[in-house]
């Protein structure tokens, strides 16, 4: 649905674009030679590379305005720039000599018209295309931009269709002969100082800012970069950092919470295993005592329950200290204190202190 009016875009822009399709050598008509509408752009039967010649033929191109011309290929041979004090006319025919004041030139070639003695005074040097080393071609007459205040000066208004986000639009381009500093005013046909920021304004050109705002007064000009305050930057810093360091900080935390739980089971572990312990040592602390307490007990019966009871003891300790040694836990000064010990001792040696460093 939307392909067919996007292709007829694409189509018509195309064809606005390109020249003629006319090659070197085929007939063509200078009668067509014209301006396309809305854009002015100039337009002949022949194509991007040749102009129509006096015979009706098509004939290569002998010099271009453009640095960087359109419809050449990297590999064809792009015609030279005239020489200083000539121009190439909008055919692109051949060179020709600068034109003097009231000589016919094309549409917006101020640069096809001769100095002024005083263009050092007269040529505009913003960027805004007021003139040409001091001469403008208004009109199609070539003249110096040196009306001063007050003075009767010509303008040419020509309206340009261009596109927006709206769709199309009319943009009025208003030129004049007056010196820098001033604008032809339409309706006096007089020179006029150009206004300040914040005047009253109705067209671009009556701004020193070059820029009438939507409403009507004159705003600061359209080509001055956008500058932010100081304290954008440190917002934005503030921003940047505080999210950086949060995040850090964040995790930090969250961690924190999970390694103390874990720290928190592993206690639960260790309170488990030195009960179960001590259960043991008590279970065995009772079997002794029951078989020593038994009538007829012999030394020899006794000595070999100590030396099978000490078996017993080193079995039942070495693995766990073995275990426990690197860490220096708890467990070893539990053993040793025979169970007498806190739990918390326990705790504290967990957190770095030897075991057996004498204060036990
Ligand atoms: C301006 O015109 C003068 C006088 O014709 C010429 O010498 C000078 O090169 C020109 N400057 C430019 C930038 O075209
Ligand atoms: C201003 O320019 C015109 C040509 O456009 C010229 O005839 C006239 O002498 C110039 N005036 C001054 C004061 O230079």
């Amino acid at each position: 649905m939307q392909l067919l009016p996007l292709t007829l875009f694409l189509f018509s822009s195309y064809s606005l674009v390109q020249a003629g399709t006319a090659k070197v050598g085929e007939s063509c008509n200078q009668g067509e030679n014209r301006l396309q509408a809305g854009t002015y752009q100039f337009w002949s039967e022949c194509d991007s590379q040749s102009f129509c010649g006096p015979q009706g033929k098509c004939v290569k191109k002998g010099c271009r305005k453009d640095d960087f011309p359109f419809g050449y290929g990297p590999d064809d041979r792009i015609p030279d720039k005239c020489p200083k004090g000539q121009f190439c006319p909008d055919e692109e025919d051949k060179c020709q000599e600068l034109v003097p004041v009231d000589g016919d030139c094309q549409l917006n070639r101020d640069d096809q018209c001769e100095a002024p003695p005083n263009f050092k005074e007269l040529a505009d040097i913003t960027g805004r295309g007021l003139n040409v080393n001091g001469s403008v071609c208004l009109n199609s007459k070539c003249m110096w931009a040196n009306k001063t205040l007050g003075v009767d000066c010509t303008v040419e208004n020509t309206a340009y269709i261009a596109y927006g986000v709206d769709g199309e639009f009319i943009d009025i381009v208003s030129r004049g002969d007056c010196h820098l500093g001033l604008y032809c005013d339409a309706a006096t046909g007089l020179c006029i100082t150009e206004k300040n920021l914040g005047d009253a304004c109705t067209a671009d050109k009556e701004c020193e800012s070059w820029n009438c705002m939507s409403s009507g007064v004159c705003g600061i000009s359209e080509a001055i970069p956008h500058h932010f305050a100081i304290w954008v930057y440190i917002v934005v810093g503030i921003g940047i950092f505080g999210g950086m360091f949060g995040t850090l900080f964040a995790l930090f935390f969250t961690h924190r919470k999970q390694r103390d739980e874990e720290r928190e089971k592993r206690l639960q572990y260790w309170r488990e295993q030195n009960a179960f312990h001590q259960n043991l040592l008590q279970m065995r602390e009772t079997a002794r005592a029951s078989i020593l307490s038994l009538p007829g007990n012999g030394n020899s019966a006794r000595s070999t329950m100590y030396s099978r009871d000490g078996a017993f003891s080193d079995d039942a300790q070495a693995p766990i200290l073995q275990n426990a040694a690197p860490k220096g836990s708890g467990l070893r000064h539990y053993l040793a204190d025979d169970g007498s010990s806190e739990f918390d001792d326990s705790l504290m040696m967990q957190s770095g202190r030897q075991p057996n460093d004498g204060r036990f």
